[in-house]
């Protein structure tokens, strides 16, 4: 295992790039189950996630070939529609198998993803989804099995008690190659869906109304090889924003879609952020004034993003006064809180709710990481923190953040990955 040392308490300057979206690659590569022709994804961010989906596809039997701009990956010939357990035990993310293999195999048998730090984390929804087109779905020794009807998936409609992202994005796929109209309502709004939502499109699928909560998509018999490039990644972009609004630098952020991350800079302008949107796409964040406390509740797209609530916390603890950070989306996502108190933040966890008091001095000291979103918090904190803050674990760090050592170093972080 690795750990980083920070050493705390250097200005950010300088430019970061930011990388395609894991959330988003994701899907990509499970969507390209959906074709025997050839499928091209460029943008797709060189970490541990994408690597795992990518072997998980050509475990399947895909064709897997890396090219100068991305992948290229061809799903012809006898495929086995089974995500096996040594797979999605490292990415639960791996359901988004489901609903392509469903469609396009008529049957698929996925391992039954275990919880997370930040919850338990089912995909009932996702099974029920499938039901609602036509699939009997199976547990047997821990792993799911969905079969499709004899003829292939029938159109119906999906309604999600909850908006899910992963779930809205697997139902897509599933409903694309299904006979008639499938109609899936409270569906996430996030980006991401959006993204596949447009692949899907290129490959010949008819869907509307993707980003909004109701979609509509008319089966088609057969689905064909495109060429798709990845969104930026917000929750990477939204993370460096905070970096540079932390450290007192000016960092400019190159290749991001503001327009993804309109809930977040919002959120940071309240707190006293300066945000410049410059006319060529590019932010640049700069930090030349006391910040402010100011409350956030996560909520789904197009409200304030959890996978942002771990690192605006940290920036809470950097503003003056007591922020109420209200987490509605997971059932366990402060474990980020109990380490930032090690370094000697304020903070009152009680249910759903964190009041973070600041601005408080942060000292160095050994940090635990418990995901992926709870590691960036920390790396956060150990920016402006006094001294040496180490923090352990941090393969949950490489699952999402392509390079973010190299990207901080060059902007004048202080950072060394060690072997524990
Ligand atoms: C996606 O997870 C993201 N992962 C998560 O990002 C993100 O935090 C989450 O959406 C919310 O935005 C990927 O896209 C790969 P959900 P997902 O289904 O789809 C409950 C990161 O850090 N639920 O939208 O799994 C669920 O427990 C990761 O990059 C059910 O009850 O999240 C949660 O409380 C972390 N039954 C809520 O819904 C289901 O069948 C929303 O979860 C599905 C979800």
């Amino acid at each position: 295992m690795q750990r980083m040392h920070i050493h705390g308490g250097r200005r950010l300057s300088g430019r970061i790039p930011i990388s395609g979206a894991k959330n988003a690659a994701l899907p990509a590569l499970a969507a390209t189950l959906l074709t025997g022709e050839t499928v091209s994804l460029r943008r797709l961010p060189n970490v541990v996630d994408i690597r795992t989906m990518t072997r998980l596809i050509a475990n399947i039997g895909s064709n897997v070939e890396q090219g100068g701009e991305g992948l290229s990956v061809q799903a012809s010939g006898d495929l086995d529609p089974t995500a096996p357990y040594e797979l999605v035990k490292t990415m639960r993310a791996s359901s988004l198998v489901l609903g392509p293999l469903a469609a396009r195999c008529g049957r698929a048998r996925v391992s039954l993803p275990g919880g997370c730090a930040i919850g338990t984390r089912p995909i009932d929804m996702h099974l029920a989804g499938l039901r609602a087109l036509g699939a009997t779905i199976r547990q047997d020794r821990g792993y799911i099995e969905a079969v499709a009807p004899r003829n292939g998936l029938i159109g119906g409609r999906v309604s999600f008690r909850r908006p899910t992202v992963t779930g809205t994005e697997d139902l897509l796929m599933a409903s694309v190659l299904a006979k008639g109209e499938s109609v899936l309502e409270n569906a996430a709004r996030e980006p991401e869906v959006v993204d596949i939502a447009s692949m899907l499109r290129k490959m010949g699928a008819c869907i509307e109304g993707e980003g909004t909560s109701t979609i509509h998509v008319q089966g088609v018999d057969q689905l064909h090889g495109a060429d798709h490039a990845i969104i930026p990644d917000r929750i990477e972009a939204g993370t460096y924003l905070i970096a540079g609004a932390m450290t007192g630098g000016e960092l400019t952020l190159e290749g991001s879609r503001p327009d993804h991350l309109r809930p977040i800079i919002t959120k940071m302008r309240q707190a006293g952020c300066e945000i410049e949107e410059k006319d060529n796409g590019e932010l640049v964040v700069r930090n030349d004034r006391a910040l402010i406390s100011v409350d956030v509740t996560t909520r789904e797209h197009p409200g304030f993003p959890t996978d942002m609530q771990a690192q605006f916390m940290a920036l809470m603890t950097q503003a003056s006064g007591a922020s109420n950070v209200v987490e509605t989306v997971f059932e366990n996502r402060f474990m980020h809180a109990l380490e930032l108190q090690r370094m000697g933040a304020d903070i009152e966890i009680g249910g759903n709710l964190a009041i973070v008091r600041g601005k408080t001095a942060l000292t160095g000291t050994d940090v635990m990481a418990s995901d992926l979103r709870a590691s960036a918090c920390l790396v956060l904190a150990g920016l402006v923190a006094r001294g040496r803050t180490v923090v352990h674990r941090i393969y949950h760090l490489q699952r999402g953040y392509e390079g973010l050592a190299g990207k901080l170093t060059a902007a004048g972080a202080s950072i060394e990955i060690v072997d524990e």
